[in-house]
């Protein structure tokens, strides 16, 4: 079983396998990161490379996409074109709708993902009943990745990316962000502090490690790739940290 994203924002669907004695190899397109703002016929053409090239090397037989960007744009044309599963993560829109007590919630996620034809349909399956605030987040997933390999980022520059998901006026109060990018719970301690009341954080993380428990795909090896060659020293101890003995550079 391989987890994929972007870059970092899978970890935490790993560290939720790993919790269950299913190690899992991982794969990082750092080359391509971030998919946030790339146009998304570039993100499908790298997705099917990312899958045909990882195959080459491990032939997993199981894939969890934990990146809403390319599983919201890309996994209908990935189940289409290769015969391994696939497991996806979207939004958690039903979730926040079952849960509002205001009716009024907010999706945070990439300027592609908010944009994106399946989020949209999530949101007038399952939310009709509601105001959601689609909120593109210009520079999240970029703070969030330089913050977990140590670098600084000010609460100012958090505050700024989160601060037009809270909206209180006529239509209602925001009483819980949906994190529609597996980066952001991730830095879930950082939005906290900065958010101007407390609300309710959604993100499907457990879901998506239960959902591919249940599929099956077996484990590891517990190796991380990453498609920069510069990127494995940058991102080796960062790996090594959450159980990735080893750091590989996979051309793509
Ligand atoms: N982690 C990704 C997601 O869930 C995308 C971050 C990015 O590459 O912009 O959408």
């Amino acid at each position: 079983m391989i987890v994929v994203d972007s870059g970092l924002g899978g970890l935490a669907v790993a560290r939720a396998l790993r919790a269950t004695g299913t190690p899992c190899a991982y794969l990082a397109d750092t080359a391509g990161f971030p998919y946030g703002h790339r146009d998304p016929a570039d993100i499908n053409a790298r997705a099917a490379r990312l899958i045909a090239a990882i195959s080459a090397e491990l032939a997993p037989q199981t894939f969890v996409l934990a990146c809403n960007t390319l599983s919201t744009l890309c996994l209908a044309a990935l189940r289409a074109q290769f015969s391994q599963r696939f497991v996806g993560t979207v939004p958690a829109v039903k979730v926040a709708a079952a849960q509002s007590q205001s009716r009024r919630f907010t999706l945070l996620a990439t300027p592609n993902t908010v944009d994106s034809a399946y989020s949209q349909k999530l949101i007038a399956e399952f939310a009709a009943d509601c105001v959601v605030d689609r909120v593109g987040a210009p520079l999240l997933a970029r703070l969030a990745e330089r913050h977990l390999l140590g670098g600084a980022v000010s609460d100012d520059e958090w505050r700024a990316e989160i601060a037009p998901a809270f909206r209180d006026d006529a239509r209602g109060c925001s009483d819980a962000v949906v994190l529609g990018c597996t980066h952001y719970p991730l830095v879930l301690a950082q939005l906290e502090r900065v958010a101007p009341w407390p609300l309710r954080w959604i993100d499907s993380a457990a879901a998506i490690a239960r959902q591919a428990l249940a599929v099956g795909g077996g484990q590891g090896p517990a190796i991380a790739y990453v498609t920069a060659p510069a990127d494995v020293e940058r991102y080796a101890a960062l790996f090594a940290r959450e159980g990735f003995g080893e750091t590989r550079a996979l051309a793509i």
